[in-house]
């Protein structure tokens, strides 16, 4: 073994140019060195394992989450928003399988790519569902004018509501909440991430990646939904989409206070769901608050799919 390997490299050095060859001398010490390492076996399986698990376990979650609080947080607020994703409210299907592609290599980042690699398979799903139990983050949208173009003259974060809502029959874009919900709440069945209240510089980058079109996911079934819905957008709607996601969030308007005000008792301890009324504007300073309730109704036409996802339905008492 030793004398293969000692020929291996001398024939290496052979082909290189003179003077590796006068190295050669220096070059046997590389024969104590450790074997290359290659990747465990799990890493590559991870998503198979994936398909092996339980359901998370939110209060082992909670333990493993101690490793990821230095950056997404405790309850899942990124402690640097400018660096890293919020997590809280995430559905632990979508997570879980995010983490199971940073583990396999198939999503890179080096950052996140190590504290993957960690984590079972089993641990990915925990982890998932104690991040699925925090609270959502709410951002602030951007209320600029905008100034020139097919937007002239609407907020910034209206272009993306509309979009959001209505999405764009013509050019073929669905309506984001029809899959994300009218909160930005996601939809934990198919594992349709929640997207409402994250930062807007992380949903533009993802937004810019599906539009590239470009993966390294084996199994593009899921990145392929998006791949197609963004390949439409422009630059100035995936930006004024990810600003109108970081301010949305679920926050009942004045018409839902008031109807569950007359409620007897809250018919289960579903969250308050908001119509699609109150997103983005909500955040915005008070000179632009002109009653998101009033400006919403519009906006909302012809997008069936209000009532999904935000479990609006858990309101209506009998
Ligand atoms: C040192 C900082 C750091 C730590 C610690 C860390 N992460 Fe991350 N995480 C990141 C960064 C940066 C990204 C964004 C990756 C990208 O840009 O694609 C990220 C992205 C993610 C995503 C993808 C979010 C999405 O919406 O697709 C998940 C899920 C995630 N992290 C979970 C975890 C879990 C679980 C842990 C702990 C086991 C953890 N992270 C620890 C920095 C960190
Ligand atoms: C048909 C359902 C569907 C519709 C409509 C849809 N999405 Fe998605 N979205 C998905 C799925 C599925 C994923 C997860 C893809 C993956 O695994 O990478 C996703 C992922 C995302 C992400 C990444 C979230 C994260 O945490 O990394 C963003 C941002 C996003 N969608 C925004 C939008 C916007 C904006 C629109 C409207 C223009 C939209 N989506 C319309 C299904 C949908």
């Amino acid at each position: 073994m030793r004398h293969a390997r000692r020929y291996l490299l001398a024939g290496f050095a052979a082909l290189a140019v003179g003077a590796f060859a006068f190295a050669q001398t220096s070059v046997a010490p590389l024969e104590e060195a450790e074997p290359v390492e290659t990747l465990p076996l799990e890493a590559v399986n991870a998503m198979a394992e994936l398909q092996k698990t339980a359901p998370g376990n939110a209060q082992n979650g909670a333990t493993l989450a101690a490793t990821c609080a230095a950056c997404h947080g405790v309850e899942g607020k990124s402690t640097i928003p400018e660096m890293y994703p919020n997590l809280g409210g995430q559905s632990e299907k979508y997570m879980a399988r995010q983490l199971a592609l940073f583990k396999s290599g198939e999503r890179q980042n080096p950052i996140m790519q190590p504290f993957a690699a960690m984590l079972s398979a089993q641990d990915m799903r925990d982890v998932g569902a104690h991040y699925a139990l925090q609270p959502a983050s709410a951002g602030i949208a951007d209320d600029t004018v905008v100034a020139e173009g097919p937007y002239q003259g609407m907020k910034f974060y209206e272009i993306g509501q509309q979009l959001f809502r209505s999405g764009d029959f013509e050019r073929g874009i669905p309506a984001c909440m029809a899959c994300h919900g009218p909160t930005g709440a996601g939809n934990p069945g198919p594992a349709y991430p929640h997207v409402g209240g994250q930062q807007s510089w992380y949903t533009a980058r993802r937004l810019e990646e599906y539009r590239a079109g470009t993966t390294s996911e084996d199994d593009r079934a899921m990145f392929d939904i998006m791949a197609a819905i963004a390949s439409e957008l422009s630059d100035e709607e995936i930006s004024a989409l990810a600003s109108y996601m970081q301010g949305l969030h679920a926050r009942p308007d004045a018409a839902t206070v008031a109807a569950m005000a007359k409620l007897p008792a809250p018919a289960a301890p579903a969250p308050a769901a908001a119509p699609p009324a109150d997103a983005g504007s909500e955040a915005a300073e008070p000179a632009a608050g002109d009653a998101p309730a009033a400006d919403a109704a519009p906006a909302a036409d012809g997008a069936p799919a209000a009532d999904d996802g935000a479990g609006g339905a858990s309101l209506q008492a009998p």
